[in-house]
């Protein structure tokens, strides 16, 4: 009797001091494991007579109750100990990049997207958007390109072998032209959109890919004539190089969904060599020497036949529309020379021409990334 009394106070005591989970085991090893004391004590019940078992019985379960309910507390108490310590000792922090991974940057192409959309929503111009997979009819037919008009060879169209709706086989979009066509059949006038997006045409060297990006302009109004198209241009081209001697050139070209349409080419300074690489936009007219023109958009008043089948009035309303290469502004504002690296998604060009996820373009702090 003594012997479990004694018994249960050194577990007891021992248990409730048990400085880590090993000691701790260590003792359970000691009472309750096979050879452990408790254990040896249970043993000796078979030999009792029947009156020592029944006084003894209850004492030493009781026993081996109470140092197993020890041992649980115990275990709990360390391991929530435990626990506060490795969170007191461990902080994370979820905004941190993951470590041995490169860090992300925003592409090019994201960041002039960005750039345009600032510039053009301070003049009031709303985003829309076309689908890429695109109906013959308004990649074409709408933008008074009839099935059998020459203009569109020049396209190097990709064809679905599917049906369009509306005529002809589906596309893959050669241009953002069809979005003036659906926004005007779904918005009406007046109107003052650019839509940004991807366009393909089987084309691939230094500066075609058979995927690029333009972003195309359109307003449409009363009265709206070349002069509005010429300072929309010129404000747009000023804000996105972030210089005022920029010089424009305005050339008569032909487009079948403008009458007249301009082409117009910017100024650029020749830094590296007569190679043309490392093209950056420095003003000053390309007649000078050391200097060039580069071609950088299509523009026009809307043909009046486009606007007749987009469901609107050519005699009540008028509108200017352009299109620009979108990695072409990019290349030529930030210096790269092969427009095929913009798709090859290799890191390292990406952490050399990309750009701060913190470096939002705002027209007060400049469109312009510090590179
Ligand atoms: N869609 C023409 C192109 O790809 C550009 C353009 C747009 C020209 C709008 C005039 C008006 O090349």
């Amino acid at each position: 009797m003594a012997d479990i009394e004694q018994l249960n106070g050194d577990a007891q005591s021992r248990i409730g001091a048990a400085e880590d989970l090993a000691a701790l085991e260590a003792l359970r090893v000691e009472f309750l494991g096979k050879q452990g004391s408790v254990s040896a004590l249970l043993k000796t019940l078979g030999k009792m007579t029947p009156e020592e078992r029944q006084e003894q019985g209850p004492k030493i379960h009781a026993l081996r109750e109470g140092v197993q309910a020890a041992l649980t507390a115990r275990k709990e108490a360390l391991e929530n100990a435990a626990l506060e310590s490795q969170l007191a000792a461990e902080t994370l922090d979820l905004s941190l990049p993951a470590p041995g991974m490169p860090q992300g940057s925003i592409h090019p192409v994201s960041q002039v997207m960005d750039e345009l959309a600032e510039i053009f929503a301070d003049l009031g111009f709303a985003v829309a958007t076309g689908p890429e997979i695109e109906d013959d009819w308004y990649n074409f037919t709408a933008l008074n390109m009839p099935e059998s008009h020459p203009a569109r060879a020049m396209h190097d169209t990709f064809y679905f072998p599917d049906q369009a709706p509306k005529g002809g086989k589906m596309l893959l979009r050669t241009h953002t032209s069809p979005v003036q066509v659906r926004t005007m059949l779904e918005d009406g006038a007046p109107l003052r959109i650019i839509a940004p997006g991807r366009v393909y045409r089987s084309d691939s060297d230094a500066t075609h890919t058979p995927m690029f990006h333009q972003i195309e302009g359109l307003v449409i109004d009363k009265g709206i004539h070349l002069g509005h198209l010429k300072w929309t241009l010129e404000t747009f081209l000023k804000a996105f190089f972030e210089r005022e001697d920029i010089v424009l050139r305005l050339r008569p070209s032909y487009f079948p969904f403008t009458e007249p349409s301009v082409e117009v080419d910017v100024g650029f300074a020749i830094e590296n060599g007569q190679d043309g690489k490392g093209r950056r936009v420095l003003g000053g007219s390309g007649d000078e020497p050391g200097h060039g023109w580069m071609e950088l958009l299509g523009s026009g008043m809307v043909n009046s036949r486009v606007i007749e089948m987009s469901g609107l009035d050519p005699d009540q309303c008028q509108g200017f529309a352009f299109g620009v290469g979108v990695d072409r502004l990019a290349m030529l504002k930030y210096g790269m020379d092969d427009l095929r690296a913009f798709f090859d998604g290799d890191v390292r060009w990406l952490r050399h021409y990309g750009f701060s996820a913190f470096d939002q373009p705002t027209l007060s702090a400049g469109v312009g990334a510090r590179a």
